[in-house]
């Protein structure tokens, strides 16, 4: 069953990245119900899993603004580069169905069939994210004043803030931000402006679809989040990204298994010498859907 599957991927990632985050500054964020899982509800016709190839020719019409592989140039417009495919065809079914309002995208979603949308994700899925420059500037006024956005948002992705109810993010969406494939999109590497623009919407209560297809987790999450935290996770978000000489997850749990305790004193370097590249350090290699 694809929920208990999702839920073991995700619960072996909590698991990885508290391990990767020196446990103790991770606060778990709350038990959610499984997201609903891309049901095409836009079109009743039923659509297998993406075909990548397929998608790469159907994805022509998006590369105006998403570009070519994904990588959108301009930035108020995602980023769709290393993308899960069940998430892409979950937004575009929305957004043909109006859940998810947007009147640029309800002209280009309501072309696509149920196997467009699952071909255009598989296609997006395989490229990958180029993400952007975290920015130098400083918080002006108040009790952070004079650190940088970054750093301030950097704080809230590994540990949220529990007094204001703040989860972590990367308890959802990884620890460098690539998401589950299934209900946790990747965010990391995106714009920051239109990182920025979506969480001000879900703090605002945007839910992005209806009755059984809504998924009002982030609205919830970004409720109390105030102008300098979203400033602070776009920014952060933007440069955020897996890099190919990080240790995998595997990696940093061997050695963690291995370190004789307190883990503090096992150097990173006695993390046995096997390397992931960066597109098998995370749970992007599992199946999607
Ligand atoms: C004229 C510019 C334009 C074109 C062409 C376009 N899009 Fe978009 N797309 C946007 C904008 C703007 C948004 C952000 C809308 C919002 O805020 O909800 C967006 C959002 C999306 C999202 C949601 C991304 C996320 O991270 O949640 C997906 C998926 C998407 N587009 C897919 C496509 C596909 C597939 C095509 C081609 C069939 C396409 N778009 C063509 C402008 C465009
Ligand atoms: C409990 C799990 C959970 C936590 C914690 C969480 N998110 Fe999310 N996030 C989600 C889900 C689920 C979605 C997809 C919503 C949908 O499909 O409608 C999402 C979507 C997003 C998006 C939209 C992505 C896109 O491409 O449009 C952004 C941005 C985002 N989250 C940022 C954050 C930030 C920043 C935090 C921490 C302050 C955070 N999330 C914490 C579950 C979570």
């Amino acid at each position: 069953m694809k929920f208990t599957r999702i839920l073991g991927v995700a619960a072996a990632l909590a698991a990885a990245s508290v391990m990767a985050q020196e446990a103790a500054t991770v606060t778990p964020a709350p038990e959610i119900q499984p997201a609903p899982v891309a049901t095409l509800e836009a079109d009743n016709t039923p659509a297998t899993f993406g075909d990548a190839a397929a998608g790469a020719t159907k994805a022509a019409a998006c590369a105006a603004c998403h570009g070519v592989d994904g990588n959108a140039a301009t930035p108020m417009y995602p980023k769709l580069a290393g993308q899960h495919e069940s998430y892409i065809a979950r937004q575009l079914s929305l957004y043909k169905s109006g859940g998810r309002d947007n009147a640029i995208m309800l002209g280009f979603a309501s072309a696509l069939s149920a196997q467009d949308m699952r071909d255009i994700g598989a296609y997006f899925a395989t490229q990958k994210v180029v993400p952007g420059t975290a920015d130098d500037s400083l918080v002006a006024s108040g009790p952070n004043q004079g650190r940088k956005f970054y750093q301030v948002g950097e704080k809230l992705f590994r540990a949220g803030q529990p007094a204001l109810g703040i989860p972590a993010c990367q308890a959802c969406h990884g620890p460098t931000g690539t998401g589950v494939p299934g209900p946790y999109p990747a965010i990391g590497g995106q714009h920051a402006d239109y990182t920025a623009l979506q969480l001000t919407a879900f703090r605002a209560g945007a839910v992005w679809g209806k009755d059984k297809n809504a998924n009002a987790v982030m609205a919830g999450v970004a409720a109390n989040l105030s102008d300098e935290d979203i400033q602070g996770l776009a920014t952060y978000l933007e440069g955020l990204h897996n890099v190919a000489d990080a240790p995998s997850a595997e990696a940093l749990a061997a050695a963690a298994a291995a370190a004789p305790a307190p883990a503090e004193a096992a150097p990173v370097e006695a993390a046995p010498a096997e390397i992931a590249p960066a597109d098998q350090a995370t749970p992007e290699a599992a199946p999607q859907g």
